[in-house]
C-alpha cells in the first residue's frame, strides 16, 4: 500500500524534477485543452461513481492531518526545489531590475519551502511570507539553514479559514505565489482562499499560479473509487487533487476580484526511466492582478 501511495505521487515529483533542472525540456503552451484518445475518453466517462458523502466529509475534516502525515512520511524529500520560478515569472525578478526595491512575497501553501528557498538562495532582494496547512511542513521550513527572521516569516494557517491579515498587514504583499496548492483545496472552498490572499495583496499586486491542468496524466491514472466530483480525486494517502480547466480557474479568480493577465495550459512530457514511460503532463500557468485602487 505504502509503495503504491508513493508511486501515485512520485509522478508529480518527477515532473517537478525535470522542471527544476537548468536544461529543462521545452514546454509547449496552449490555449486549448489536451485532446484525449478514444480509450482515455471512455475511461473518464465510465468513472462515474463518486466516493460516498460520509467519506468525503471525513476527508475534508482530516485534510490537515493528511498533509501532516504526508510530511511525516516524506519529510523534506518529496518535492524537488523549484528553480524555474524566476525564469517563468518575470515578477520575481522585478527587485533585481529596479534597484533598492525590496519585493514582498507570499507563498501560500509553501510545503517545506521548495519554492522559497531557491529564491532566497539566489539572493534576491525579497522578504518572503510563507504559510502552510501542515505544522510539520512549517517546522521543516524553520529548520532550513537558509531560514532567517530578517528575510522570511513562516506560519501555519488554513487558507480557507484563518485570516492571513493576522500575520501579514493588509495590502502589503507585492507578489503571491500559489504553486500546486489550490488543487489540494476543496473546490467549494477555493474562493475563500483566493479572497484571503486578495486582502493582503497590494492594489496592482500579482498572483503567480501553477497547478494541475485538465487531463494531466495523473488525472487519468486514478483508479475507480477515487473520484470525489468533477475533475476532483483523492489519492491513496487521503490528499486530494483537482484538475483545472483554464476557464474555471479564470472564473474563480475574477469571482474573487482579480483581473486575468495570463492563463494557459503548459504541456510537458515526463520521462520515468524506471518504468520506461514517457507520459503527458498538463499544468495551468497563470497570472492574476489585483486592480489598482
Ligand atoms: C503539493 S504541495 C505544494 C507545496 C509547495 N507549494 C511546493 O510548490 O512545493 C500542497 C501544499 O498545500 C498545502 N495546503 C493544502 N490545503 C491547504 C490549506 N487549506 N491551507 C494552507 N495550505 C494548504 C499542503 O499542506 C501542502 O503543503
Amino acid at each position: 500500500m505504502a509503495r503504491a501511495q508513493n508511486i501515485a505521487l512520485a509522478d508529480d515529483s518527477l515532473s517537478v524534477d525535470l522542471m527544476s533542472s537548468p536544461e529543462a525540456p521545452v514546454q509547449d503552451t496552449a490555449a486549448c485543452v489536451r485532446s484525449l484518445t478514444g480509450q482515455e475518453l471512455e475511461k473518464l466517462k465510465n468513472d462515474r461513481n463518486l466516493v460516498s458523502e460520509f467519506k468525503q466529509a471525513k476527508l475534508e475534516k482530516e485534510a490537515q492531518k493528511n498533509w501532516d502525515l504526508f510530511y511525516k512520511r516524506n519529510t523534506v524529500n518529496f518535492f524537488k526545489d523549484r528553480h524555474w520560478t524566476t525564469r517563468e515569472f518575470e515578477e520575481l525578478r522585478a527587485c533585481k531590475e529596479s534597484q533598492g526595491q525590496k519585493l514582498v512575497l507570499l507563498e501560500a501553501g509553501c510545503g517545506v519551502g521548495n519554492c522559497i528557498f531557491p529564491l532566497l538562495e539566489e539572493d534576491l532582494d525579497v522578504f518572503v511570507y510563507a504559510c502552510d496547512f501542515s505544522h510539520r511542513a512549517v517546522e521543516f521550513v524553520k529548520q532550513n539553514p537558509l531560514y532567517c527572521a530578517e528575510r522570511c516569516k513562516v506560519f501555519q494557517c488554513d487558507l480557507t479559514k484563518d485570516e492571513l491579515q493576522e500575520s501579514i498587514s493588509a495590502e502589503s504583499v507585492d507578489v503571491a505565489m500559489l504553486i500546486f496548492v489550490l488543487s489540494a483545496i476543496h473546490p467549494d472552498k477555493m474562493p475563500l482562499a483566493l479572497k484571503n490572499i486578495f486582502k493582503v495583496l497590494r492594489p496592482g499586486g500579482t498572483v503567480l499560479f501553477r497547478d494541475y491542468g485538465l487531463y494531466d496524466h495523473t488525472m487519468l491514472r486514478f483508479k475507480p473509487g477515487s473520484k470525489l466530483g468533477e475533475n476532483f480525486y483523492v489519492r491513496q494517502d487521503g490528499t486530494r487533487s483537482f484538475f483545472f480547466s483554464k476557464e474555471l480557474l479564470a472564473d474563480l479568480f475574477t469571482g474573487a476580484g482579480f483581473l486575468t493577465l495570463a492563463n494557459e495550459y503548459v504541456f510537458r512530457e515526463t520521462v520515468n526511466k524506471k518504468e520506461g514511460l514517457c507520459v503527458p503532463r498538463v499544468f495551468v500557468q497563470s497570472k492574476f492582478r489585483k486592480p489598482d485602487r
